[in-house]
């Protein structure tokens, strides 16, 4: 798969576990009746409807087309607009920004953060959650070792997992101030005997390539074998997830 290319289905089905935390996040949110709310990396739409039944007017955005579909049959009376997190506007502002678990996926992190703080009015709400550093880094690991024995090639995650310093220093250059940020493990279960394999298919198999279907195979094999001792516990899977949650605010002048 592409980078950026989604199952949707499979998102919903076995990986619903991200937007059921990001539940945490809506309570810092904690929107209005009546303000306009973007939901930046919206994916299938879940928490943007989760937004909306509070009365706020909730904005769904996303670059995955599979996503935006989803989003828009499971919630067709919703706004779901296409747009990159790095390169888009609105023509009016918005009061607050949401987003969960879509932010790793965007290294150009300062370009993302211009665009959010342009989007939103002065003394407008940031809260984001995902990926901070050393997010899933047996997995990150295992995956990279697999790959250069299956290809000799060595292929790094393209993820962006900053710690708290970094992405408020790039939040603070683009015009938020950074009211709060935490940096947490988030031992998480995965589900069934294929959870690890499903896991790596769904959210690191657009970053691998070029393989064979059988080096595919191969290096979900190996990367599996190395990750039992330490993700497999009482039966099941497991991921290692590391988040970062912040909330900021777009400066007044
Ligand atoms: C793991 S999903 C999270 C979806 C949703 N926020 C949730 O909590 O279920 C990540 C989403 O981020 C979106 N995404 C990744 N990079 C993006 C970008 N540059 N601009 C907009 N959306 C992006 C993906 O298409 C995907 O739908």
């Amino acid at each position: 798969m592409p980078p950026n290319q989604w199952d949707s289905s499979l998102y919903d089905d076995k990986h619903n576990f991200v937007t059921r935390h990001g539940e945490d996040l809506l309570q810092l949110l904690a929107p209005q009746p009546g303000e306009r709310i973007l939901d930046a990396g919206c994916g299938t739409g879940h928490l943007t409807a989760a937004i909306a039944a509070s009365g706020a007017v909730a904005v769904g955005m996303d670059n995955s087309p599979e996503m935006l579909a989803k989003a828009r049959e499971c919630y067709p009376q919703i706004e779901f607009v296409p747009g990159d997190v790095t390169d888009f506007s609105f023509p009016q502002p918005f009061d607050a920004i949401f987003s969960n678990a879509a932010l790793h996926w965007v290294r150009a992190a300062e370009d993302a953060a211009r665009c959010m703080a342009r989007a939103l009015r002065p003394g407008g709400r940031l809260a984001v959650e995902f990926g901070g550093a050393g997010n899933i880094l047996h997995i990150a690991e295992a995956v990279r070792a697999a790959i250069l024995h299956v290809t000799g090639r060595d292929q790094p995650h393209q993820w962006y997992f900053p710690s708290i310093g970094e992405y408020a220093a790039v939040l603070e250059r683009s015009g938020f101030q950074v009211e709060a940020a935490w940096l947490f493990p988030r031992w998480t279960p995965l589900e069934g005997d294929t959870g690890i394999r499903d896991w790596i298919r769904m959210f690191r198999g657009g970053m691998i390539g070029p393989l064979t279907s059988t080096e595919f195979e191969e290096v979900l094999r190996l990367a599996e074998d190395s990750l039992r001792g330490v993700l497999y516990r009482d039966g099941r899977w497991h991921a290692g997830y590391k988040r970062l949650r912040v909330c900021a605010r777009k400066v007044l002048h």
